[in-house]
């Protein structure tokens, strides 16, 4: 029979109700454009999984200064081998946690009547919903097994909160409130780390915008067969992320898949390209996936990506001055972040942005 994927992206998109509209149909058997070619699947079955577990570093000492140094320490060592670490006791009441995966797990759930409206893969779109098939329409690549909402442009000032699907809304802005400030707290952390004046990073004005993109990623039929979100690195600066308890994260480590294992009401917290390029390779963007879920529920994650999303006046970034030296030369050549926002777009999928301005 003649197979056209064309006919089931179109398929899919035309019910704009998502990959959750799919499972709500009742398909047993996904379908093709969702299938990992069978290089990719025969490899997944030679990888060897990792016992290893990403570190967990505990907040709450942040105050005192012994305490301090040794979070600081924590945070070097975790960013420099991982690029990936886990926050517990950081401070964001854990009501304000569950609401945001309550808010978010209401937009995806609400009448698909509603939810419709928000259906869109234009991303000049501040606010929209899009089931990721973009990968496949673009690219050519297997699509994956998630929805997601994005809100973005709550800094530039051009997204009135107005704009923020009512039922996450109230949910939304508290959170998005809060994980700036611990944004805050970890750029100072991580100025220290990297042995620079504690606002260094935040004088950088590297993490400006913010864009926070609320997965749901629906049970799977045939989870082997595909993935949640195929592998890649962030091209953020710095990521935090908010995991129900589920799991499927995977970050790669020593080129084994390790899972970053929920834990309840912490965060995940993953160095992105910018950072990587600023620190001039001493921390690393990590490569990361998610596999498609295979518990009976839903899984729900937020994903807050801090960015500079400034396409205004140029903005020059480059590895920071104090980390050059004859021993340690520069890796990377300097840029205009929306130059670099342009080409990442425009760039293969799967490859990271750091090859972009590599010397
Ligand atoms: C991402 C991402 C992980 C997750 O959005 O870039 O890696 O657990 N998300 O959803
Ligand atoms: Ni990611």
């Amino acid at each position: 029979m003649d197979y056209d994927p064309w006919d089931e992206v179109k398929a899919i998109d035309d019910t704009k109700a998502g990959i959750k509209g799919l499972v709500d149909s009742g398909i047993v058997k996904i379908p093709r454009i969702f299938i990992r070619p069978p290089h990719e699947l025969a490899e997944e079955l030679n990888m060897c999984k990792s016992t290893l577990q990403v570190p967990v570093v505990d907040l709450s000492g942040i105050q005192v200064e012994d305490e301090r140094k040794k979070i600081v320490d924590e945070i070097r060592e975790a960013a420099e081998k991982w690029g990936f670490f886990q926050l517990i006791n950081h401070g964001i009441p854990s009501s304000v946690l569950e609401g945001m995966i309550d808010g978010t797990r209401k937009f995806h759930e609400q009448d698909v009547e509603v939810k419709k409206e928000y259906y869109s893969s234009d991303t000049t779109r501040e606010v929209r919903y899009d089931s990721n098939l973009h990968v496949y329409k673009a690219k050519g690549k297997t699509a994956y097994w998630k929805d997601s909402l994005f809100i973005s442009g709550l800094v530039s000032g051009h997204n009135e909160p107005e704009e923020i699907p009512p039922v996450c809304r109230k949910t939304s802005l508290e959170y998005i409130k809060h994980v700036r400030k611990l944004e805050d707290t970890l750029l100072g952390l991580l100025s220290e780390a990297l042995c620079l004046k504690p606002n260094h990073l935040k004088a950088t004005e590297c993490d400006k915008g913010q864009t926070l993109v609320c997965h749901y990623y629906p049970a799977c039929p045939q989870p082997e067969l595909t993935l949640g979100t195929s592998k890649h690195t962030d091209p953020s600066f710095l990521t935090i992320l908010l995991q129900d308890q589920n799991g499927g994260l995977q970050v790669m480590c020593d080129n084994q898949w390790a899972d970053v294992t929920p834990i309840e009401h912490g965060l995940v917290v993953n160095i992105g390209d910018l950072l990587q390029i600023l620190s001039n390779d001493k921390f690393v963007s990590a490569t990361h996936r998610v596999v498609a879920n295979k518990v009976a529920e839903p899984r729900i994650s937020v994903a807050c990506f801090f960015f500079n999303e400034s396409s205004v006046s140029p903005k020059i970034f480059g590895p920071i001055k104090e980390l050059i030296s004859e021993e340690n030369p520069p890796q990377y050549k300097e840029f205009d972040v929306s130059d670099y926002l342009a080409k990442y777009l425009s760039r293969p999928l799967g490859k990271t942005g750091l090859d972009l301005f590599r010397l």
